[in-house]
């Protein structure tokens, strides 16, 4: 765990990832897919086709960037690019709904105002986004009743919903930061894998759709679906990285290729920029679900030596993998002749996403003027947020070793349970843990989301709530949290 924290980037070179296609073009060579019902043979390089030729209803999204902030740029520039791919493949702005705070296009930090762009070179991705749920409006409960097409239960926003049919397709893509068991909102609380998991059966039980595919960038989300996710939803998942790991940003300064000099913030992610740059750059009349997950694991990777990146996992209802892709993220007739050629070059580096908050800070601060007023600010927040972490850190391990004793402790907290097993029993201690931790110690923050394993394990373990207020106090009664208070920042849970 420390050593993720370590703020010497953990920078390594990505072997390119063209090399990696060099077996691409097998696939060309077999054809599993599975129609729809009343779907006809595709002729994948006519294009132009109506949607009503494939037998699928209406193509459904939903986008979700769960940060906010300039330094966390790269995730609202990869759900301005998403939404980008999904337009041009023909969905309907009507049939898309954003989550995005909003916040970056328009920063006083952004050299390029009213643009985001998701590629050193590439292009201005925010035109034309619409805002259905921004600022104060992008929270977990929204985000909810969004998907379930519940319009009386969504606060503020277009009131845009998931208003799916029978037999229509659902694409959702999320991208942020997040922990074991939770993904990040820039409004708390968080996301919580049973809620989600409770929300998907409940969209499930509506008979409200025919398919479902999720792609979900943030650390750690494997947890969100490992030992949760069913089969028998006719939902096919991947996340960036398994139960147990970071994900990763990519273009970063500094790094190869890098964002234009005038950036001091990463631009992407790496899973996020591997599938949309796959789809920017295949026939997704031909290339298939299974298809795209193998490349985008490959490129995530490291060309599988995951030397950097992270692993790449699915989950949930594989039998639908040899569907071609047109069928969610649709079709863009301008890709008809593209075969397995990446028109981009590969990210040869990446940071992990706890580094990048820092890593932006101190660009920031280099930049900034000797002896300005800003730049001392600059050096404060880095401070502070240093120290802050550092006290999450140790408070987590004081209270593990106060709980389960010096030996234990640590290797009690950090155990991990076996695959296809849930991070924790109950959803409610799991809450109920964090919420008592923040009380003592101050809010997680983005970063501390790392430690809900611990807490998980805490649960599993049975402690009493009692307990662990007791070692909460013990750990944190000294620490002057002010800044971190939740009564400021808000619970996570
Ligand atoms: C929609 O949400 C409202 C408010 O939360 C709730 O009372 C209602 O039962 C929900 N409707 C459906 C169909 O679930
Ligand atoms: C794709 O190839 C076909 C056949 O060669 C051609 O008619 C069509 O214009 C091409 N489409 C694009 C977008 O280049």
């Amino acid at each position: 765990m420390a050593a993720r924290w370590c703020l010497l980037l953990l920078v390594t070179v990505l072997a390119a990832a063209t090399a990696a296609r060099a077996g691409a073009e097998k696939w060309e060579e077999w054809d599993p897919v599975i129609r729809m019902p009343g779907e006809k043979e595709p002729a994948a390089t006519r294009g132009g086709e109506d949607e009503e030729d494939d037998g699928v209803g209406t193509r459904w999204a939903v986008l979700v960037a769960g940060s906010n902030g300039y330094g966390n740029y790269r995730h609202q520039a990869d759900i301005c690019h998403a939404y980008q791919i999904l337009r041009k493949g023909g969905l309907k702005e009507e049939n898309i709904v954003v989550f995005m705070y909003d916040d970056v296009a328009n920063s006083a930090l952004n050299p390029r105002p009213g643009v985001i762009i998701n590629h050193p070179e590439g292009e201005n991705v925010y035109a034309g986004v619409p805002k259905d749920y921004t600022g104060n409006q992008v929270t977990a409960k929204n985000f909810y009743a969004v998907l379930l097409g519940n319009k009386t239960a969504v606060t503020g926003g277009s009131g845009k919903v998931i208003d799916s049919k029978p037999s229509d397709h659902i694409f959702i893509y999320y991208s942020d930061h997040g922990g074991p068991g939770v993904l990040g909102m820039p409004n708390l609380p968080y996301l919580y894998a049973a809620d989600f998991m409770k929300v998907l059966k409940e969209k499930h039980a509506s008979n409200s759709y025919a398919k479902m595919v999720i792609y979900v960038e943030a650390c750690e989300s494997g947890s969100i679906f490992e030992g949760l996710m069913p089969e028998d939803l006719n939902i096919y998942v991947t996340t960036a990285s398994n139960a147990e790991e970071s994900s990763w940003g990519t273009y970063c300064p500094g790094m190869e290729p890098s964002p234009p000099s005038e950036f001091i913030t990463c631009l992407g992610d790496l899973y996020s920029v591997s599938w949309m740059e796959d789809s920017e750059t295949h026939n997704l009349k031909k290339e298939t679900i299974k298809e795209q997950y193998e490349a985008v694991k490959e490129r995530t990777s490291d060309s599988n030596s995951y030397g950097v990146g992270s692993h790449v996992m699915e989950y949930g209802d594989k039998t639908f993998k040899g569907e071609k892709l047109y069928l969610y993220q649709g079709f863009n007739p301008e890709n008809a002749n593209v075969t397995n050629k990446l028109l981009r070059q590969g990210q040869k580096t990446a940071v992990n996403q706890r580094d990048a908050d820092i890593l932006f800070l101190w660009k920031r601060y280099e930049l900034l003027h000797d002896k300005s007023e800003e730049k001392l600010e600059v050096l404060r927040t880095i401070s502070e947020t240093t120290m802050h972490r550092k006290h999450l850190d140790s408070s987590v391990d004081f209270i593990g070793k106060l709980l389960f004793g010096v030996e234990k402790g640590p290797s009690t907290l950090q155990a991990i349970r076996q695959p296809g097993q849930p991070l924790v029993d109950d959803w409610d201690c799991l809450k109920r843990t964090v919420r008592i931790f923040e009380s003592h110690c101050g809010s997680l923050t983005q970063y501390g989301m790392k430690h809900m394993r611990a807490f998980a394990n805490i649960c599993n373990n049975g402690t009493p709530d009692t307990a662990m207020k007791q070692a909460s106090i013990s750990a944190c009664g000294s620490y002057n949290s002010a800044r971190w208070s939740p009564l400021v920042q808000g619970y996570s849970a």
